[in-house]
């Protein structure tokens, strides 16, 4: 075997001989070594488990993806169309699908992208991804909030970022802390925020702080991302505007079909600035250069064929009655001083326990009485999140609802009990 060899020519640790394991992480890249990554990880390979009730990930029900529709569809293009199908498609995605996702921004949200200012994108951490890579240095403060969604944590703490929470209440971001921090010098390059039915929290932005917040932008010369992940699946009424819609000079919109249509077919979109999005055109060459042609056009006929907004339908009643059985749960079953948000759309309600109760530590007990939720922690950039955890509805059937928050109800009990 030959032995591997650094830039500078130099061995890498542990290469010292064929039957020696290697110590492969002595060679990692400096910007890489403290990514933890453990606990995505930890949720997808639940995801498999038959006999945990899980509230853990955020995974769309099976139950809404649309399959005699796309076996047909699928079919017929490939049999159809496989000289654009199953091609290289541009990077920015195709022309006919950057159509139809402009078209559906303009009826959802009120503006269609200009030219240029429009890309389909892998799903939605792909945009994070291309904007952390390249917008952030080592050591660029971005703001997000605390707590939030854990895989742009990673994101741009993939790049070195210096990441910085400002807290969330029941409007959303804090944009009066964040004008403070402001005020006393802070420059961050990107704000990052998920106004609408948030990961984790399941809390949506004020239209008020809104306003604050893109004023704030405005004067201080960042750019917010905003992650419209959950906007469509709202229960009853739909948010407020998006931040993108009324501020596209400052704004870079990152969505996602996948929790709308299906994950399987990682599919999402950027809309911002046109200077920005050709920026990330160029990011996306290197990393996985189009997204897969298939799924895009999968994506254009069945939405260009009505059934995306059926399913929207759909999916939007059967979540409303997941969140509200899990709130029925929630009031039955667990200790008092417990509390809980009340979403108005998405996939999660955020539980705050007692002081003393260490969610992390719980997880063991939780995992032993077959029953899995995400722990607070992983979701601040600091060391928040201890006694807090995160409950997903969205792919508990029904009737294990009850049971599910029964066992969880019963572990806090008994660490409590144990205080
Ligand atoms: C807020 C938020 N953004 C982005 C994503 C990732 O989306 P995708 O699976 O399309 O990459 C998720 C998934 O959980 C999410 O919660």
């Amino acid at each position: 075997m030959t032995a591997a060899l650094d830039q500078s020519g130099a061995r890498l640790s542990g290469a010292a001989s064929s039957d020696t394991p290697r110590a492969w992480d002595a060679g990692l890249a400096r910007r890489t070594k403290s990514l933890g990554g453990g606990e995505i990880t930890a949720i997808l390979a639940l995801a498999g488990a038959s006999d945990v009730i899980t509230f853990s990930g955020g995974f769309p029900d099976p139950a809404t993806f649309p399959t005699d529709v796309l076996a047909d569809l699928a079919g017929r293009l490939i049999t159809q169309d496989p000289g654009v199908a199953l091609q290289y498609s541009a990077t920015e995605g195709i022309a006919s699908v950057r159509d139809y996702a402009s078209g559906r921004l303009a009826a959802a949200q009120g503006r269609a992208p200009a030219a240029g200012e429009l890309m389909i994108t892998s799903g939605g951490i792909d945009c994070l991804e291309l904007i952390a890579k390249s917008y952030t240095d080592a050591g660029d403060p971005v703001v997000v909030e605390a707590p939030t969604y854990l895989g742009a944590i990673m994101a741009f703490r993939g790049y070195e970022a210096d990441v910085r929470g400002v807290p969330v209440d029941g409007d959303g971001l804090r944009t009066d802390l964040l004008a403070d921090q402001l005020a006393a010098g802070l420059r961050p390059k990107i704000l990052y925020t998920i106004p609408d039915f948030q990961n984790p929290t399941g809390l949506t932005m004020s239209a008020p702080r809104r306003g604050e917040l893109i004023a704030l932008a405005r004067r201080y010369g960042f750019l917010i991302v905003e992650d419209v992940a959950y906007r469509d699946l709202f229960f009853e009424h739909p948010p407020p505007p998006s931040l993108w819609s009324m501020a596209p000079d400052v704004v870079l919109q990152a969505g996602t079909f996948s929790k709308i249509f299906c994950p399987g077919v990682r599919m999402g979109w950027a809309a911002g600035p046109a200077e920005i999005i050709s920026r990330l055109v160029v990011a996306k060459q290197n990393s996985d250069q189009c997204s897969g042609a298939l799924g895009q056009r999968l994506l254009e006929e069945y939405g260009r064929g009505g059934y995306l907004e059926r399913q929207l339908v759909a999916s939007r009643a059967l979540y409303a009655r997941r969140a509200a059985l899990l709130a029925d749960a929630l009031t039955a079953h667990v200790p008092a001083g417990t509390t809980w948000t009340a979403p108005r759309g998405g996939f999660y309600i955020w539980v705050t326990a007692p002081d003393g109760v260490d969610t992390v530590a719980l997880s063991a007990a939780a995992r032993a009485a077959k029953v899995a939720y995400v722990p607070g922690r992983p979701f601040y950039p600091g060391d928040d999140g201890a006694t807090q955890l995160r409950l997903a509805y969205s792919r508990v059937a029904d009737e294990l609802i009850d049971e599910g928050i029964r066992r969880i109800g019963a572990v806090l009990r008994t660490a409590l009990e144990e205080r």
